[in-house]
């Protein structure tokens, strides 16, 4: 897959790349992620918010935290063994921690910034929505991840790709409804030192909407390499 499709660090025109994500239909989600959205949208309600994409971004890491976690593994499970261990094994499962070290730590910064978004406009969704529920879905969504991982890891960078498509438009679609949002100039203790700085809250939602992008180029990237 060519590296030119990967958006992040390159300077776009983003409504302009908004334009494209809404034109392009989303991955089809397996039974897993139907479910996940659907708990989504009758817990935290249909339309976008900035809580929503906080939770959103808050299950969004551990994908990549299972993929490390489940390399770092296999790494122990082929040299704790006596068998030679095959060079394509090792290769894969290095590139799988770098990939999921990268895209844990920008979708970190995600949550960040919609964490810092939601306090900055006094957004509080209290206890149970924002503390119990995540957590109960992360622990669901790592675990499965986890497991799809171990038994086959074209599954879950599969299941990822399709998680990040679902993002991409979600993300576009919040800036679209929000024209409002292009006016609102916005600021980030995390902007510069974590994140690259955006004028407008449109401009950030559209940006990290293209980080999504990437994230699901990655996987769909990764399945490629693995049926090679
Ligand atoms: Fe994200
Ligand atoms: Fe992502």
């Amino acid at each position: 897959m060519s590296q030119n499709i990967y958006t992040m660090g390159k300077e776009l025109d983003l409504k302009a790349e908004q334009e494209k994500t809404l034109a392009t239909p989303k991955l089809s989600a397996n039974a897993i992620l139907r479910m996940m959205f659907l708990s989504m949208d009758i817990l935290y309600g249909k339309g976008r918010t900035l809580p929503k994409v906080l939770v959103l971004e808050i299950l969004a890491r551990y994908p990549y935290w299972a993929w490390e976690n489940g390399a770092y593994k296999k790494l122990s499970r082929l040299y704790c063994g006596t068998r030679a261990v095959p060079e394509k094994s090792v290769r894969d499962a290095l590139r799988h921690i770098d990939m999921g070290r990268e895209a844990q730590d920008n979708e970190q910064w995600h949550m960040l910034l919609w964490a810092d978004m939601c306090q900055q406009k006094n957004i509080r969704l209290g206890w149970f929505k924002h503390f119990l529920l995540p957590r109960k879905m992360t622990f669901v969504y790592y675990y499965l991840t986890r497991i799809m991982y171990r038994l086959n890891p074209r599954w879950s960078f599969k299941m990822n790709a399709a998680f990040e498509s679902h993002a991409e438009h979600e993300y576009m679609r919040f800036a679209q409804e929000h024209p409002e949002f292009d006016d609102e100039p916005v600021e980030s203790i995390w902007f510069d030192e974590f994140y690259p700085r955006q004028k407008t809250l449109g401009d950030l939602i559209r940006r990290v909407g293209l980080d999504e992008r990437d994230h699901m180029n990655h996987s769909l990237a990764e399945v490629e390499r693995l049926c090679e």
